[in-house]
């Protein structure tokens, strides 16, 4: 069977997942959040208490991990070492190293395979930073979400507060621009937008808004 790819890129709080998920569910596609497999071998790294700059440290860790998705209830769910850490790796620590961790080649190419092999199986919203232009290069939609830092600071702030009342917004916005910087200056798998790709930049919508006009351009190209 040939399947249908549908790919969103962009940076951290640009709403690609809340986006990429209502879009799925429309299509009766599955969604594939890809930042959460970086998440769960950030997430790893912090438990076995390796730096990114150790890389031989992290290549034999990788030997022994393993990093799948579930579907439960159509919910993705990120499992590491047969144990459910979709909920664990939504901590600002975790993002900073799976920031810093998706920036060496060997867990680039230790998480390829399995995203393709979802895209390959299952029509699929894919969301990440290189997905259109590495992951799923021939996908049929490419859309590269955008918003100011400070409009997406914003909103990942207001997530962030709900679960940590002591969180400051200054950390907030600098952590999201360190982790522009990392993902979009790395040498492999840069963030940045294939030469097809959709721009929408979403700083003055609402998410509802957000959702309307993805969902609308997506209709359109299909
Ligand atoms: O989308 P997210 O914020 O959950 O992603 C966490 C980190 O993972 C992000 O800072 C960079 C990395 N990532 C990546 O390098 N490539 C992807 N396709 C998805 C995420």
């Amino acid at each position: 069977m040939n399947t249908i790819a549908i790919a969103i890129d962009g940076p951290a709080g640009a709403g690609k997942s809340t986006i990429s998920r209502k879009v799925a569910e429309t299509l009766g596609y599955i969604y594939v959040d890809t930042g959460a497999l970086y998440r769960a071998i950030g997430l790893g790294l912090v438990a076995a208490g390796i730096d990114t700059d150790n890389t031989e440290a992290v290549e034999e860790l990788l030997k022994t991990t393993k990093v799948n998705i579930v579907y439960i209830d159509n919910e993705q769910r990120v499992m590491l070492n047969g144990k459910d850490v979709s909920e664990k790796i939504r901590t600002p620590q975790v993002s900073m190293m799976a920031s810093k961790c998706s920036a060496l080649p060997v867990v680039r190419t230790f998480l390829l395979e399995l995203q393709r092999k979802l895209a390959r199986e299952h029509n699929v919203v894919m969301d990440g930073r290189d997905i259109a232009t590495v992951v799923l290069p021939d996908a049929k939609i490419k859309i590269f979400l955008t918003a100011d830092a400070n409009a997406r600071a914003a909103r990942r702030y207001d997530e962030l507060i709900l679960k940590d009342p002591n969180i400051k917004f200054e950390d907030v916005l600098s952590d999201l621009q360190q982790r522009d910087y990392n993902d979009s200056h790395r040498a492999i798998a840069p963030l940045k937008p294939a030469e097809d790709s959709i721009m929408v930049d979403t700083t003055d919508n609402t998410l509802q808004q957000s959702i309307e006009l993805i969902t609308n351009i997506v209709k359109q190209k299909l």
